[in-house]
């Protein structure tokens, strides 16, 4: 495909051969201790956040791709997206898995932060926004605008999904087995599905303008919620009650930069993930050269979660 044609809104279907696979999981949290990688309790709540924040807008993808699936003339990209929406279904049901035997079993209050997503997807970002009905000549707009976000998402969802699937330090640090495979599992799927959402946006008349708005909408809106949500959750255990967390307070940002600025193995640092979206809004951003797919299949075909669920069924 040349370079031009990726300024126009060219009928592209989908930008790889291979097949997409779902797989079935079971995760086991009895033994999943709050600071899931030991001695790093901020770090433990920064990612364990992403359990809370990850179900509502996974579903809401599922929701939204099974609406336009009908419009997509390409086989093989239907191939993709109905893979995808399995894929990401998977995911929903494992962090909420995480979020009831894990999270709440651990006391940590989550409900707060569950709802907020659950405004967010089921009530804003739904079909009919905040319950008003979109007219007809805007719906394909509105759907566009919901895929381009998904679209952005996708490639933060790689990026972060990268950093998971290659982090040895966790690991080094004695982190949880459990949760380790959770969020390696999670990340090689989404190196796997990398293409999907860019290829469906753009098969569907996506434009390359729109990226730079959805991008800006996508960062501020996730590092938002992310910082809110942990804060939420950190908030609640006496180690760090006395600083008060909240998102507007710079505190937990400055421990965020400082922890990854000393160790970005630890967690990855926030201005390092605003320049990971600059890749996204060149005219040759293609999510095939993000990730190597051979190391994210390498890593699915030996995940634990994913072979105690083969065990399951067998
Ligand atoms: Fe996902
Ligand atoms: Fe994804």
């Amino acid at each position: 495909m040349g370079i031009l044609s990726r300024f126009k809104n060219s009928k592209i279907g989908s930008s790889i051969s291979y097949h997409i696979k779902p797989r079935k999981v079971k995760f086991e949290w009895k033994d999943t201790p709050t600071d899931w990688i030991p001695n790093q309790a901020f770090a433990s709540y920064f990612v364990n956040e992403i359990n809370t924040i990850l179900p509502a807008g996974e579903f809401w993808f599922c929701r939204l791709y099974n609406k336009v699936l009908p419009k997509i003339t390409d086989e093989k990209l239907a191939e993709d997206v109905r893979a995808f929406i399995r894929q990401e279904a998977m995911h929903a049901q494992a962090h909420n898995s995480a979020n009831k035997e894990y999270l709440t079993a651990r006391n940590i209050e989550i409900e707060r932060n569950l709802k907020i997503m659950d405004f967010l997807f089921n009530k804003m970002l739904a079909d009919a926004p905040l319950g008003l009905t979109v007219p007809k000549v805007l719906d394909h707009q509105w759907d566009l605008f919901r895929l381009g976000i998904i679209a952005t998402v996708e490639h933060m969802t790689c990026v972060l999904g990268k950093y998971a699937l290659y982090n040895k330090q966790w690991e080094r640090l004695g982190a949880d087995p459990n949760m380790l495979d959770l969020i390696k599992w999670h990340g090689a799927e989404e190196i796997e599905h990398r293409t999907v959402a860019f290829d469906l946006y753009r098969h569907l008349g996506g434009g390359y303008i729109s990226r730079y708005y959805q991008s800006l909408i996508a960062i501020v809106a996730i590092l938002g919620l992310w910082v809110d949500g942990a804060a939420h959750i950190m908030g609640q255990d006496p180690r760090f009650a006395d600083k008060k967390p909240a998102f507007y307070k710079p505190w937990i940002w400055r421990e965020w930069a400082d922890i990854a600025q000393k160790d970005n193995r630890i967690l990855p640092h926030p201005f390092w993930l605003i320049s990971q979206q600059l890749g996204y809004l060149t005219p040759w951003y293609d999510p095939v050269h993000e990730a190597k797919t051979e190391d994210a299949i390498a890593y699915l075909d030996q995940s634990p979660a994913a072979k105690r669920a083969l065990l399951k069924v067998a």
